[in-house]
């Protein structure tokens, strides 16, 4: 497909199917597989299930259609595209600092995804020796307690994931990307079909879609929301401005609200589909839902162990996670790549590498979180893993997403949003409007504060 309105300095997708790809690339990863089942487990199911949909398609979908159409808008880094943005049409300077603050917030991220993209590593290693077959509940627990116990082993895995991202990231994001998504995104899809129905005929389907669905308002605290908004924030890539950097790349002729919307729909369809595979494991077995980061690397496994062809399922299973979490990894830093590269007409690779050896240091807190560092907590009740994720995922992501909805709904001229969105007729640009410039931006406020300072509810915080 031929670009017509100028392309960007770092590449294009070749056609809008190849942006979908990209965009589910980086949406689907650690986040859906490993992350939102131990959350859907500790924060009560089925409430937090439905507030993760609702925040999805109210604040998530709007948001990721602000974040792709500044940055086609301007087709340069997101720092860039904003200076561009922000020049032309006379808004102040003050905004580029989302940017910054975006490529902060992405590589803080990293740390700590490519230490859990490490453990997918040796678990790929762990099935295809066979590690699990047959195996018990207590011999999965301990397996994964070993592993994540030994820094040196973990440190290791850790920096070859961070090595294999920058090999991919090497050459382009275009490049690098349009292989790997197109082959490993639908066998990964596949996988996670066999995983259902072995979920499914396991005897604890009925307790874990109960589990999942069955909605008690009690259930319901502050928290939840902030952690449901974090979650889908983090799911679909959004409020660091990674999408951003994705759109720069976007063909000019393709729609922006259908390619969105497709990707929502895949991204959370992976969500609950892996869900629905790990929670009957978890209750035939007698495990715990709330069990925290380790749920998946100890249902999988089991499940892997006791069905024919486990360890082979089990070795391709774990190999297409690390390609999702390559795919979304990657996303990751291209704001901060891009960037340099444009601004100090840097080689892609040397950036690269530069970036992976920054996140390989960060991350050893989190490496450490797991063992030695255990009890050592940065805020008085959570360790240095748990504090990135929060400050991450509950914070920076949320505000960085604010600051962007309100940047596209009331500082970038109406002409320039609706060609940019295609749409034309008065009432869809009236939905948008209200959900861009006015639902999302509250919604986000309201769970963040309330989220972060839960006594604001019950009039106790000056106690
Ligand atoms: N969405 C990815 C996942 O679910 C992770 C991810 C990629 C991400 N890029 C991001 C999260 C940008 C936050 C911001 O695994």
């Amino acid at each position: 497909m031929s670009e017509e309105g100028g392309g960007s300095p770092h590449g294009m997708w070749s056609s809008r199917w190849l942006f979908v790809l990209a965009a589910v690339g980086s949406a689907v990863g650690l986040g859906n597989i490993w992350k939102f089942p131990y959350l859907t487990g500790s924060n009560g199911g089925a409430a937090f299930v439905l507030i993760f949909l609702l925040t999805i398609f109210l604040v998530g979908v709007p948001m990721l259609m602000a974040e792709v159409l500044i940055g086609r808008q301007g087709r340069n880094s997101p720092l860039n595209s904003l200076r561009l943005l922000v020049q032309q049409h006379r808004r102040s300077g003050w905004w580029v600092l989302v940017a910054w603050f975006g490529m902060l917030a992405g590589i803080l991220i990293l740390s700590y995804y490519s230490v859990v993209a490490g453990w997918a590593l040796w678990y790929i290693v762990l099935m295809s020796m066979g590690a699990f077959e047959g195996a018990a509940v207590a011999t999965a627990q301990e397996t994964y307690a070993a592993f994540t116990g030994n820094p040196w082993l973990v440190g290791i895995c850790h920096a070859l994931f961070l090595a294999l991202t920058v090999i991919f990231i090497r050459r382009g994001v275009v490049k690098g990307l349009e292989t790997t998504n197109r082959i490993f995104m639908p066998l990964l899809f596949v996988l996670l079909l066999v995983l259902l129905g072995y979920g499914m005929t396991s005897g604890g389907f009925g307790r874990a879609f109960d589990f999942m669905f069955d909605f008690r308002w009690e259930d319901v605290t502050t928290s939840t929301w902030l952690m449901a908004m974090g979650q889908s924030f983090f799911t679909l890539s959004l409020g660091m401005c990674c999408m951003m950097s994705y759109g720069a790349y976007v063909p000019s002729n393709a729609s922006i609200p259908g390619t969105v919307a497709m990707i929502a729909l895949i991204s959370t369809g992976v969500s609950l589909l892996v869900s629905l595979a790990i929670f009957p494991v978890v209750f035939v077995n007698g495990l715990e839902p709330g069990q925290g980061p380790g749920l998946m690397f100890v249902t999988l496994p089991l499940a892997f162990g006791h069905m024919p062809l486990g360890a082979l399922f089990g070795f391709l299973f774990f190999l297409l996670v690390s390609f999702a979490a390559i795919t979304s990894a990657i996303s990751m830093t291209e704001p901060a790549l891009a960037y340099l590269v444009e601004e100090y007409n840097a080689k892609r690779s040397r950036v690269a590498v530069t970036l992976g050896v920054v996140c390989w240091f960060i991350g050893l807190g989190t490496v450490l979180s797991f063992n030695v560092l255990s009890d050592f907590t940065v805020d008085g009740s959570r360790t240095i893993f748990a504090f990135i994720d929060r400050l991450t995922q509950n914070i920076m992501l949320p505000v960085g997403g604010l600051l962007i909805a309100l940047f596209c709904a009331w500082r970038l001229p109406r002409r320039v949003v609706q060609s940019q969105l295609g749409i034309k007729r008065e009432g869809p640009w009236w939905l948008w409007q209200l959900l861009i410039g006015i639902v999302t931006p509250f919604s986000v406020l309201t769970i963040m504060v309330l989220g972060l300072f839960p006594c604001l509810l019950n009039g106790s915080c000056t106690t």
